[in-house]
Order: structure tokens, then C-alpha cells, then sequence
């Protein structure tokens, strides 16, 4: 049976979100759309006559049967609208990050426990192929170990007024490096600065560590003239650069490394490093759209079936690393335990 799909919020990401709901015909029926605001449901309303519309999320989980309800709201408002619909007998995905803090987090993947319904968080980044190239590089140890993750992800833009750069764009870092690495964050130091009137940070600088050890830079801005989406997976046996932004070769294995030659610990002092310098490869990656990707897991999910999902407790881990950020960023930097 398919399953009754529901979209709340129409701004920017949503009517992505219903675009792959409606290509995805065989798994979901798109029955109902929600936005507080009147233009953006109409606009989104005529791509789609014959789905019903609500400007209140109340009156559509009252008036619509819906199986799964998708929340594309700014922040603040998921965990009151994720709470609402898994009252209501809901399945819900809800966008990145989850909620803006740990309790709201908790809360919502205790009441689908509770429930007895999935809640699912969109990290999209997961759910790409490349990405997913990438976790399998690392899984069958083709980078070895790894030295180091630096990432950056920078742009001009999109200033959100109730989340500020690292809640907005490190949930994407997180959640690759969560999924690549099959690890947990433990701690983060952040430092940042604000150059707008909301006081917001828009400049971030995070080193989050994990629990085996290695360590994860990420630069995130909103206030870079140009947008940068790369990330460098530094490995003993090779490294990988995975660049968002190439259309041809997102993701490059390099068969370069060093080799830290130390014979004993008295010859520390004339360790020999050599360079490898090797071959270049990029894996030929398919073209599938993540959210196309992302709900057929889903609709397999809540069949029953085993598939590879994103869920309340991944997005409870990310709210916890942003959450220490905070905490560290208002220390000057302090390491801060998740
Ligand atoms: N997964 C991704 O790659 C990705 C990309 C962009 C944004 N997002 C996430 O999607 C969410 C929305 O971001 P956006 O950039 O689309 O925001 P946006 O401001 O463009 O759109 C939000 C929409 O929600 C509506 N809205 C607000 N409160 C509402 C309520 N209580 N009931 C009904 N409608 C309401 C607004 O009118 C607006 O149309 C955020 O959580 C963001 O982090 C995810």
C-alpha cells in the first residue's frame, strides 16, 4: 500500500521534498500541503491541484489521514510540529537538524518510541552516492586509517534568522562523517564570529573529535564570496577529496601518502619521510537524486523491510556535537565533551 505523504513548510527545501514524493509515485501518494503562509501554499498548491492545503498543521493532521508527515520548517518549530504529528499517529521526517536543543531531541525520539512510529531525519548527504562511495572506501580500509577530515563549506548566504552557521551547515559535516566513519563524536572545540546585526555567528571554525581518535576540522561560513564544498579525507594508505561541486568527479581517491620512517625511538630525530605519489582514480558514481534515494529507504523501512535510514537517535547525536559547539563557542573555544 502507498503511503500518505504530507509536506509542511513550502519555502526553500520543501518543495523538494514534495517534488521526490511525487516522482516517487510507486511508494507514496502526496495528500496534503501545509505553510502558514498563503503565497508560498498557493504557489506550491497549483504545481499540485488535486493535493489538499492547510495553513495550519493542526487542522491537517485533524482533517488529513496522513502515514508520514514531512516538516520543512525553520528549526524552532519542528519539535512542536514533529511532537503534534506523532501524536496524531504519524510517522514523521523531520528536516536538519533535528531540533534547536537536546531535550526537544530526546523528547520526540522517546514519544515515537512510545508511539510505536519511526521518526526519521533528513541527512540528506547520506543517502548520496557519493557519500556512499566514500563510506565504503573507508569501510574496506582503501584510505587505511585516517590522519585527519577537514571540510569546508562555505558560501554567501542563506543567513537563517533562527539558527545560526553551525547549526545550519555543520549538520551536514556530522552527519557524512557519522555515517563514513560509523563513529561517534565526543567532543568539539568551536570559535567563530558574528558580522551581522542578528548577532548570529556566520564564521565558524569546529574541531570535533571522535571516539577512535582522529580529528575533524570544518570551516563553515555564510560570508564567503564564493561557495566552497569540499572535504579531504586524509589516510595513511591514501586520501580521498569529495568536492560537492564537481559535476564530473566529485569524489577523488589519491594513491599519494607519507611514510614516517623511525627505525627506533633514539632515531626520532632522523625520522626519514618519504613521499608516494601514485595514481589518481574517481570512482564512476550514479546520478540518483538523495531524496528519491532517502524515501525509497523510507517507504522500505516502514514496510518493514531492512534498509539503510537516518533516524531520530542519528539526529539526537548531531543536535548533541551542535549543542556542544555552542557551549564551546561561548568559552572561547573550550574542548567541549558531546
Ligand atoms: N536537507 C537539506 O539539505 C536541507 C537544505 C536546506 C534546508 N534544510 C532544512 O529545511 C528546513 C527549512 O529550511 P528552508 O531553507 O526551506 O526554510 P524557509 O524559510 O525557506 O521555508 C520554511 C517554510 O516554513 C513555513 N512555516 C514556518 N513555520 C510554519 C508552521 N508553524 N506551519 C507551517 N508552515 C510554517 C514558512 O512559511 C516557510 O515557507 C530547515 O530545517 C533547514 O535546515 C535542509
Amino acid at each position: 500500500m502507498r503511503c500518505r505523504a504530507a509536506v509542511v513548510g513550502l519555502g526553500y527545501w520543501g518543495p523538494n521534498l514534495a517534488r521526490n514524493l511525487v516522482q516517487s509515485a510507486a511508494d507514496y501518494e502526496l495528500v496534503a500541503l501545509c505553510d502558514s503562509s498563503p503565497a508560498r501554499l498557493a504557489r506550491l498548491g497549483a504545481l499540485y491541484p488535486s493535493v489538499a492545503q492547510f495553513a495550519d498543521v493542526g487542522d491537517m493532521l485533524a482533517s488529513a489521514n496522513v502515514d508520514l508527515v514531512c516538516v520543512a520548517t525553520p528549526v524552532a518549530s519542528h519539535h512542536s510540529i514533529a511532537r503534534a504529528a506523532l501524536n496524531a499517529g504519524a510517522n514523521v521526517l523531520c528536516e536538519k537538524p533535528l531540533t534547536s536543543t537536546v531535550e526537544e531531541a530526546e523528547d520526540l525520539v522517546q514519544l515515537a518510541r512510545a508511539r510505536g512510529k519511526r521518526l526519521f531525519v533528513d541527512h540528506t548527504f547520506a543517502y548520496t552516492p557519493a557519500v556512499r562511495a566514500i563510506r565504503a572506501a573507508y569501510q574496506q580500509r582503501v584510505l587505511g586509517s585516517l590522519f585527519y577530515v577537514d571540510s569546508v563549506r562555505i558560501n554567501l548566504g542563506l543567513f537563517q534568522a533562527d539558527v545560526d552557521v553551525v547549526w545550519d551547515l555543520a549538520p551536514h559535516d556530522l552527519s557524512i562523517l557519522s555515517y563514513v566513519l560509523g563513529e561517534r563524536a565526543v567532543s568539539v572545540k568551536a570559535t567563530g564570529s558574528s558580522h551581522n546585526p542578528h548577532g548570529l555567528t556566520d564564521v565558524a571554525y569546529l574541531t570535533v573529535g571522535y571516539e577512535g581518535g582522529m580529528e575533524a576540522h570544518l570551516h563553515l561560513s555564510w560570508l564567503s564570496p564564493v561557495k566552497v564544498r569540499r572535504m579531504i579525507f586524509s589516510g595513511t594508505d591514501r586520501s580521498l577529496i569529495y568536492d560537492d561541486l564537481d559535476a564530473s568527479e566529485k569524489v577523488r581517491i589519491y594513491d599519494h601518502g607519507v611514510n614516517f620512517d623511525v627505525a627506533d625511538v633514539e632515531a626520532r630525530k632522523r625520522v626519514l619521510v618519504s613521499y608516494r605519489r601514485g595514481e589518481m582514480r574517481a570512482p564512476a558514481l550514479d546520478t540518483s537524486e538523495a531524496l528519491a534515494v532517502e524515501l525509497r529507504e523510507i517507504a522500505a523501512a516502514l514496510r518493514g523491510e531492512s534498509a539503510t535510514v537516518t533516524t531520530g537517535d542519528d539526529g539526537l547525536e548531531v543536535v548533541r556535537v551542535l549543542r556542544a559547539a555552542a557551549t564551546s563557542l561561548a568559552n572561547d573555544g573550550a574542548r567541549v565533551a558531546t
